[in-house]
């Protein structure tokens, strides 16, 4: 065993203005399986990554939807949060690119590459829109190709002739944000010179500290020369003001590799570990990044070069996957593959996925596709068929014999085979070659399930003498088996814990599997996973958008719902059997439901089960609602998060005001109370039907 190492890992900042779909959730799941592995292997692996929550898009987006930035960035934080865990992703500390903690670690970054010379003023011209107010971002001015004349491209690149050029090239320009003509404007920059850095990259890069065909991507932006790279932007900017800079904003690619250093400070402040001990420059421990293949510029010349300029260590590496696909194809909204982390977990368990990454995941960048049918194979195949049933085939007949495992192995040479694999596969992980490590466990589960098939344990069962034997062939069986569950444990965390349980023993490390469990009472087996059905995984997949309602469907002038007491309405049992008395589509369709955002929260004075909402309905504006969710929700959790509202209920006088809606939620009532929500992409005012 080597000594223990010390390790700081990190995947790439989700933007906060999207949800986690399946795209990230295979960087998450990259990252973490190797975290997990390196865990077990009884190393110190600390595992941080953050919301990247600055920058125009989000702050535009805040100001479409009226409400701060804060609010929004604070909405999606949480769902992403719930949305890793539920993935059993491993983190120390998710946190956000917009804390103290960063802008610290941004400020202090930023006077040291000043300090040292590395940072230069110089003026730029811009597009500006002079009605908003604004600089604006190539992507922000919309135009005809100055090339091939196509109509509505953008300030950077045509998508019809693949042309790239500036915003000032393009004919009748617009910007994106007033829809007025912009105009060109100077303004001071400041630039992080990244020229100066190309002998220490190249030496960086000769170490190993990315993949072989990653280190010819960077010799071709070698070739081409590194240009220095401006990392500010003028106000008005969701960011961090730079130091000494009034009106100038750290650029958001400036500060979010940053925000793996502020979270990470956050965990050290938590946890007392020693921040400088995996930063100095003279640091023995280890820093791997986790990337999309996408995002390599900004992690393999940007950042290391941020990191030695201003005084700290560089990464040890840098690791870049590819992109998943959908049947063969980019994921995409309008043809309903945009799988969200949410949709599938609302669907399939969270480790039916890890392990189908796992399988599939090599350690270069080529894309990764998620098909829909050999999902299914691949999981009934190999975990349910093979590695499962191993198990299910052995644990009845130690529970018959006493359910106690023999005090010898019949064929030690066996059980030593699977544990010399044990350095094949861990090599494997290591590298992040899981495809090679899975190939290798599932070749071993072949081997159990051949042994079992040749010692027939259930025909030894019936004979009277058998008793001695059966437990010996079960006993090897289910060794074996354990011993695939800890070579599994990074991709299948639950089910090895389900494992560990079943066998009665403390949660597995890596080096458990040299040696057999023996003479132990084990507990009751309980199926550890089940079938999936081939047509249930089509859903995934969204049907295409239904066609609008036809015009009859309009809201009548009378209200249909049914007012209970409280303001909000909630399916009790009661009111469920109720619902069986059948309406017409106009009397459904006469209730208006709406999406709306909560502006505000608070509690009432004198009210123990009602909030007081401020509720934004987009369109129909804003609305106060008194609703009965008191015990169930704090206010301040509540601000800026979506859910469904009633829209055309007659206003109620109520002792504490008037309510002007209300507020759809499910549950029996008190504290168990639960607001719906729609999936991302909804927004104020919409219509639900
Ligand atoms: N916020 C930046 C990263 C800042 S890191 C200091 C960003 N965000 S992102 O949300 O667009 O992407 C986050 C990560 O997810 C990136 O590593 C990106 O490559 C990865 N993926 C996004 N879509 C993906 C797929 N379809 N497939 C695999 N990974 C993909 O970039
Ligand atoms: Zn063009």
């Amino acid at each position: 065993m080597t000594a223990k190492r010390r390790i700081l890992v990190t995947s790439a900042l989700p933007y906060a203005n999207g949800p986690i779909h399946l795209g990230y959730l295979l960087e998450a799941v990259q990252t973490d399986v190797w975290v997990r592995f390196q865990r077990l292997r009884g190393h110190e692996c600390h595992y941080v990554c953050a919301d990247d929550t600055h920058g125009t898009p989000i702050m535009l987006k805040a100001q479409a939807e009226g409400i701060s930035p804060e609010a929004l960035i604070g909405a999606v934080h949480a769902e992403h949060r719930r949305d890793l865990a539920d993935m059993l992703i491993s983190l120390d500390n998710f946190g956000s690119t917009h804390s103290d903690e960063t802008r610290a670690a941004c400020n202090r970054a930023y006077l040291a590459l000043r300090e040292r010379g590395h940072i230069e003023k110089r003026v730029i011209r811009q597009a500006y829109d002079a009605t908003a107010k604004m600089f604006l971002p190539d992507r922000y001015v919309k135009g005809n190709c100055p090339n091939c004349g196509a109509a509505d491209q953008y300030g950077d690149s045509c998508e019809v002739c693949g042309a790239t050029y500036s915003p000032s090239d393009l004919k009748n320009p617009l910007s994106v944000v007033s829809g007025t003509p912009p105009v060109e404007r100077d303004s001071e920059h400041y630039f992080f010179r990244l020229s100066g850095f190309e002998s220490r990259l190249k030496e960086w890069m000769a170490g190993g500290a990315v993949q072989r065909s990653v280190a010819h991507k960077l010799e071709e932006w070698f070739a081409q020369g590194l240009k220095d790279w401006d990392i500010s932007r003028d106000a008005p900017y969701f960011g961090f003001e730079i130091p000494d800079a009034p009106g100038k904003f750290f650029y958001v690619w400036f500060d979010a590799p940053i925000g793996y250093l502020g979270s990470f400070a956050q965990l050290c402040a938590e946890r007392k570990l020693a921040f400088d001990d995996f930063l100095s420059p003279d640091s023995r421990t280890e820093l791997h990044h986790f990337i999309g293949k996408d995002i390599l510029y900004f992690h393999a010349l940007f950042w290391p070069a941020v990191l030695e300029g201003a005084g700290m260590r560089r990464p040890t590496g840098v690791h870049a996957h590819g992109f998943v696909t959908i049947n063969g194809q980019k994921m995409s909204k309008s043809r309903g593959t945009f799988i969200t982390a949410r949709r599938y977990l609302e669907h399939f368990p969270a480790e039916y996925l890890r392990y189908y990454f796992a399988a599939k995941l090599g350690p270069g960048i080529d894309d990764l596709d998620f098909n829909l049918d050999e999902f299914a194979t691949r999981l009934n195949s190999d975990v349910v068929g093979k590695l499962v049933n191993i198990a299910s085939r052995c644990a009845g007949f130690i529970a018959r014999t006493g359910g106690t495992l023999a005090d010898a192995l019949p064929e030690p040479a066996l059980f030593a085979e699977f544990s010399a694999a044990g350095d094949t596969i861990g090599a494997a992980y290591e590298q992040r070659d899981y495809a090679g490590a899975i190939r290798e466990i599932m070749a071993l589960a072949d081997r159990a399930n051949q042994y079992i098939d040749q010692h027939k344990p259930w025909l030894i069962a019936k004979r009277e003498d058998g008793a001695a034997e059966v437990r010996g062939v079960c006993t090897l069986g289910l060794n074996l088996f354990r011993s695939l569950m800890i070579f599994l444990k990074p991709v299948l965390p639950d089910m090895a814990a389900k494992a560990e349980r079943f066998f009665r023993e403390a949660p597995w490390n890596w080096q458990d599997a040299a040696r057999p469990l023996l003479s132990q009472t084990i507990g009751a087996y309980e199926p550890l996973a089940s079938r999936l059905d081939p047509a249930a995984v089509a859903q995934l997949v969204e049907s295409p958008a239904p066609p609008a309602p036809p015009a009859a469907a309009k809201p009548a002038a009378k209200p249909a719902a049914a007012s209970s007491p409280a303001a909000t309405a909630t399916a009790t049992p009661a009111t469920a059997a109720a619902a069986a008395t059948p309406i017409s589509i106009d009397q459904f369709a006469s209730v208006d439901l709406r999406i709306a955002r909560i502006l505000a929260a608070e509690r009432v004075e004198g009210a123990d089960k009602l909030l007081k909402l401020r509720v934004d309905l987009g369109e129909l504006g804003e609305r106060q609602i008194f609703a009965g969710i008191r015990a169930a929700y704090e206010p301040a959790t509540l601000v800026g998060r979506l859910t469904v509202v009633v829209a055309n209920l007659a206003p109620r006088k109520m002792r504490f005001g008037v309510s002007e809606g209300m507020v759809l939620a499910a549950g029996p009532g008190g504290a168990d109370v639960f607001l719906l929500s729609p999936d991302a992409g909804a927004a104020p005012g919409m219509r639900v039907k």
